[in-house]
């Protein structure tokens, strides 16, 4: 039962490949970075083009030898198909995907909130990672294994202020329910799914928020009171795709400084 070495072996994905959405910059580049660093082969798709070459080179800086990168909107359900079908055929299997791909929209109230504001941001940040469970799943399971990780986020636990934003917390909050529900249909079948909730992290998406005025109220809010690097949400999403998470499906790790203690 206890080895010498088992431990470093439980935290390595050496020889396996994770492909990550919204992997040019923040979070999902930072998870790509931790990932590789781990012995992954990684793969970057975002649909920032320039973000994409940028991030590629950073991680090839970082020196890691086995980055590829595609242009991808994930919302394009045909796209991501293809992605799955193209990189599972390339590598012999895809076996850790991060959907992690989000965007915010600035204060929207409920009563005002315009059609596309709503469908954009459902469509982004649930139907998208939904897209990319559905099909780089079904080759997991084909195969009998494979770890997915989700992007959700505490507003898929609280309502955030002073902002309003129901669109982003509503996809959240689907996007906790969705890991949780196709974690338990593949559970038997050796796929994992989880989620990492972060709080407020400091990247293009709330960084300025995080030093402004706003920030202000937000880390009033907040027991450590400071926001998070992105680099401390990669360090959750890493452990959920290795074996050392390998009892925990369906479960939602909140990594928020404590956020929503209060
Ligand atoms: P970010 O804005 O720095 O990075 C998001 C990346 O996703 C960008 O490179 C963007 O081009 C890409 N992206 C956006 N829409 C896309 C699409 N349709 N298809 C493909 N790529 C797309 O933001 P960050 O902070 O790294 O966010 C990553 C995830 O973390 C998101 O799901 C976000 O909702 C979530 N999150 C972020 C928090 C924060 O405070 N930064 C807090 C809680 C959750």
């Amino acid at each position: 039962m206890l080895e010498a070495g088992m431990y470093q072996e439980k935290y390595r994905v050496d020889g396996k490949t994770a492909f990550i959405t919204g992997g040019g910059r923040g979070i999902g580049l930072c998870a790509a970075h931790a990932l590789a660093e781990a012995g992954a082969r990684v793969i970057i798709a975002d649909r920032d083009a320039e973000a994409l070459r940028a991030g590629r080179q950073t991680l090839i800086d970082l020196g890691h030898r086995s980055v590829e990168a595609m242009v991808l909107d994930v919302t394009n359900v045909g796209d991501v198909g293809r992605a799955a079908d193209t990189w599972n055929a390339t590598f012999g299997s895809v076996d850790i995907l991060v959907a992690n791909a989000g965007i915010a929209w600035p204060d929207t109230g409920g009563e005002e909130m315009p059609d596309e504001a709503w469908r954009t941001v459902i469509d982004v940040n649930l139907n998208g990672v939904f897209w990319s469970c559905r099909e780089f799943g079904r080759h997991m399971l084909g195969r009998g294994h494979g770890a997915i990780v989700t992007v959700g986020s505490m507003s898929g636990l609280i309502s955030n202020r002073p902002q309003r934003q129901a669109h982003y917390n509503a996809a959240k909050a689907g996007v906790h329910h969705l890991t949780r529900s196709l974690a338990a249909e593949w559970a038997p079948r050796g796929v994992r799914v989880n989620s990492v909730a972060p709080g407020y992290i400091d990247t293009a998406m709330s960084g300025s928020g995080l030093r402004g005025e706003i920030g202000k109220l937000w880390l009033n809010d907040t027991p450590m009171q400071r926001g998070g690097r992105p680099d401390e949400i990669a360090s959750v999403i890493l452990f959920l795709a290795t074996d050392a998470a390998s009892l925990l499906t369906g479960s939602v790790i909140v990594a928020d400084a404590g956020f929503t203690i209060w």
